[in-house]
């Protein structure tokens, strides 16, 4: 295991929702590198998505008080065109990457689709651009708390023992992602020697499908379909 495989399945593990914040700002070397990641997501994946600092008013909303956010000033917006088929599924696979390596500088974030004030969001959209999701992003008051989860059987077919070992560690590490609502509604199998991973039905499932997709990849060293 490489120590960069090994930073990457710590950060899996420790990262949890965080939604109160000290009000520290994120030192400008720490926001240089999380530009920088974002730029190459972006060029990657066609993604619009954007790093805002120092503004609160995205997360002053009665919906963000009632979700129990405190001194949330800092998020990712996670912008695309509409036209990609796909925009749901990269959006939370290329913000997933940027949250995991936000934990490894030290920082908390959570992924916030529903109580933020979309229209108070200050990311710039192009035309035919729309808005996927934003990921608070912060210094926390308090690590998070590991969710609850579904037993292994239920989201994969491959009984425990016949997984390989780098499979294994891909379903531990999907497991560990997080979902809408903690709804874990995806369904991973082995297809040739290669792991199959599917979103069920339902709002946000594509999102989560793109975030689980990076956790297990990053985790297992090997690519999914
Ligand atoms: C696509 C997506 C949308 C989410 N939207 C919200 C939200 O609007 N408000 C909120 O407080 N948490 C939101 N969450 C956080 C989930 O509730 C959280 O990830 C889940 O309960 C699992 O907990 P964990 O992240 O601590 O592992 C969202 C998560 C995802 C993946």
């Amino acid at each position: 295991m490489t120590m960069e495989n090994m930073d990457i399945k710590e950060a899996i593990r420790d990262r949890h929702s965080v939604r109160q914040y000290k009000t520290t700002p994120i030192p400008e070397d720490i926001k240089t590198e999380l530009k920088k990641l974002i730029r190459s997501c972006n060029e990657e994946s066609g993604l619009h998505m954007q790093l805002i600092t120092d503004d609160p008013e995205c997360f002053d909303t009665f919906l963000a008080h009632y979700g129990k956010f405190k001194n949330a000033r800092n998020y990712v917006a996670v912008v695309g065109p509409r036209s990609l088929s796909d925009l749901g599924e990269l959006g939370g696979y290329y913000g997933q990457k940027v949250v995991l390596a936000a934990q490894m500088m030290g920082l908390n974030t959570c992924w916030v689709a529903g109580t933020y004030g979309r229209g108070k969001c200050k990311a710039v959209k192009e035309s035919g651009e729309k808005i996927v999701c934003v990921i608070a992003i912060g210094y926390g008051e308090n690590a998070g708390v590991k969710h609850k989860s579904k037993p292994v059987d239920k989201i994969c077919s491959v009984p425990e023992k016949d997984m390989p070992v780098w499979f294994k560690n891909g379903v531990i590490a999907a497991i560990m992602a997080p979902t809408a609502i903690n709804q874990q509604k995806f369904h991973i199998s082995l297809d040739n020697g290669e792991a199959v991973i599917t979103a069920g039905k339902g709002p946000m499932t594509k999102i989560d499908l793109g975030i689980v997709k990076y956790n297990f990849e990053a985790a297992s060293g090997h690519k999914c379909r």
